[in-house]
């Protein structure tokens, strides 16, 4: 056990050394997911929240009161670790691209998430936070890259793909990861991915800090041209079928077994998914009819014939 983490930081995940405040915690749970019911399943329309115990004891937290944070009053390194921690848990994408050189890189970017489906778009930002050096991912995918979905198995050769590594060595070899001929850009692919986006560039659009008109970052959009993915981490073709849903093609999230950014240097492996049905108005609105009427009386609200939102 170490013993020179420092004693006035309480939590124990953060010391002098935060690498060695990992050698205290149990080793990582490899147990397959389960999924669970949602927290409250008995919960109905309007149920407040601290109706049940789990919930009273959280809004009961509210007794120690709030901290409002004025961003322009705080370092810019102080906002990115609270924006990180707060906002989470957040995909990361391992995005491959090459230089107009040819130079190849690769890193992880958990300022990334799906935009839309149609047309099928990701983006994801490279911060700079001012500097000089823009990111080589940001720089390359000028015109086309791919974004690859890390799963469990290779978390640390990702992790490490996030060092500046000097440019005459390779990235791919000292992570240990293994590039894959991409089908419709330049830019390989990770073999080691189960889930592999081609994206071609969509719009680049730079970040300009409203003080100082300095650049901070670029976020990337990307288009994504074709998806790679592992037939072992699918869900089974013919029983989605038989079951009448109407989802053709779908990870399984228990098979693809993703990794999240949640801190720091914490990440995120979720193994308890829990299913919750989407309410939709047709459906369950009859079992609010009676509360929505006394409240369109309560306000003196006109009836009003409700209009389906189309779904994809
Ligand atoms: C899990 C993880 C997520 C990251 N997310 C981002 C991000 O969203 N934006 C960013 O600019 N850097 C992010 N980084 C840091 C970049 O990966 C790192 O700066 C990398 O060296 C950039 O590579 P490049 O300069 O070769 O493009 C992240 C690092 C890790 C480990």
């Amino acid at each position: 056990m170490p013993s020179d983490i420092d004693p006035t930081i309480s939590s124990t995940l953060y010391g002098k050394d935060l690498a060695q405040c990992i050698e205290n915690f149990p080793p990582f749970n490899n147990t397959p997911v389960t999924y669970t019911q949602p927290p409250n399943p008995g919960w109905k329309f309007g149920q407040r929240v601290e109706e049940t115990e789990e919930g009273k004891k959280w809004v009961q937290g509210e007794k120690e009161g709030w901290r409002r944070i004025d961003v322009d009053k705080e370092s810019t390194t102080a906002i990115y670790q609270l924006m990180l921690s707060g906002i989470q848990p957040r995909p990361i994408a391992f995005v491959s691209s090459v230089s107009e050189s040819g130079v190849e890189n690769v890193a992880p970017f958990s300022f990334f998430n799906a935009v839309t489906a149609d047309p099928p778009l990701i983006s994801y930002c490279a911060n700079t936070f001012g500097g000089s050096r823009f990111k080589d991912s940001a720089e390359n995918a000028t015109k086309e890259f791919t974004v690859n979905i890390i799963s469990v198995p290779w978390a640390e050769q990702a992790n490490f793909a996030s060092v500046d590594v000097p440019s005459d060595l390779s990235e791919w070899e000292l992570a240990g990861l293994t590039k894959m001929k991409s089908t419709y850009v330049k830019a390989p692919r990770v073999k080691e991915s189960a889930f592999s986006m081609e994206c071609e560039l969509y719009h680049a659009f730079e970040i300009v800090r409203p003080q100082t008109k300095q650049i901070t970052g670029t976020v990337i959009y990307g288009l994504i041209k074709c998806i790679h993915v592992r037939n072992d981490v699918l869900m089974d073709a013919k029983a989605l079928e038989e079951s009448g849903h109407r989802a053709k093609i779908v990870a399984d999230p228990g098979k693809l077994r993703t990794i999240a950014r949640m801190g720091d240097i914490s990440y995120g492996y979720v193994s308890e998914p829990f299913r919750l049905p989407r309410c939709s108005w047709k459906k369950d609105g009859e079992a609010v009819k009676d509360a929505v009427e006394g409240y369109r009386t309560e306000k003196g609200l006109p009836e009003k014939e409700h209009t389906e939102v189309p779904k994809l």
